[in-house]
């Protein structure tokens, strides 16, 4: 991938940062974002409306329209029953199948006639995208993770309780890395940035002291 568009894939854990993460980058190179988890999450949202069972793969097939018209961007996309049925429908192989050329569309044509693409998920760096330019792979430990989820709800006005949601965070991680299909690990040549210590600000200086140090991203830095 030398010629076409920069690609750079985030993949990581649940609330590790990702997607405050590549927004800041994306803005930084003026490239185009792709938030791949919320095509799952509107995924699992159309087949909780449509009132079928998000483990049931020919079910969730029949609900979903094509990628290009799921609604990303509604508030909806955020619920935790949403987060539920989207790990559910996350696991089901024909529904990765059908997501992946949306995907690979983005990154070889970022909208807005973009240079480059940011492109978090799961999956991105092993699957999705293994020819990305750079793979950042975002963690950090799971209290850790917890803690920023539950700020994050409390600011939205949301009630959670931590103990219960360390256990659902537990859980979803333990779907996504061992579900049989595109399971979350990080790819070999990725960069590991373990955000435990690290606030957002620190996150984002160390993420593009990785980027400033591939010669593919000379000049590309616009911070
Ligand atoms: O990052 P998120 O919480 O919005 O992701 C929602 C679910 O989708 C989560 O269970 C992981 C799954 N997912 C995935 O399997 N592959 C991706 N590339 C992105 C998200």
């Amino acid at each position: 991938m030398t010629d076409g568009p920069l690609v750079i894939a985030i993949d990581g854990p649940a609330a590790a940062g990702k997607g405050t993460l590549a927004r800041r980058i994306a803005e930084a190179l003026d490239f185009a974002h792709l938030d791949t988890g919320l095509l799952y999450r509107a995924i699992g949202f159309a087949v909780l409306q449509a009132k079928q069972d998000p483990s049931d793969e020919a079910a969730v097939l029949a609900a979903v329209e094509e990628p290009e018209s799921l609604r990303l961007g509604d508030p909806a996309l955020r619920r935790d029953d949403v987060a539920d049925a989207a790990a559910k429908v996350a696991t089901l192989p024909g529904v990765r199948k059908r997501l992946l050329q949306f995907q690979r569309d983005f990154a070889a044509a970022p909208p807005g006639g973009k240079k480059g693409a940011v492109v978090e998920g799961r999956d991105i760096g092993t699957v999705v995208l293994p020819a990305a330019n750079l793979k950042i792979f975002l963690t950090a430990a799971l209290e850790i993770r917890a803690d920023r989820r539950l700020k994050e709800l409390r600011e939205r006005g949301l009630q959670s309780i931590r103990s219960q949601l360390l256990r659902e965070m537990r859980e979803r991680d333990e779907r996504d890395e061992k579900r049989a299909v595109s399971p979350l690990r990080p790819a070999e040549d990725a960069a590991v940035l373990d955000t435990t210590e690290l606030d957002a600000d620190a996150a984002f200086e160390a993420a593009m002291t990785i980027i400033r140090s591939q010669p593919d991203f000379a000049d590309k830095d616009r911070s």
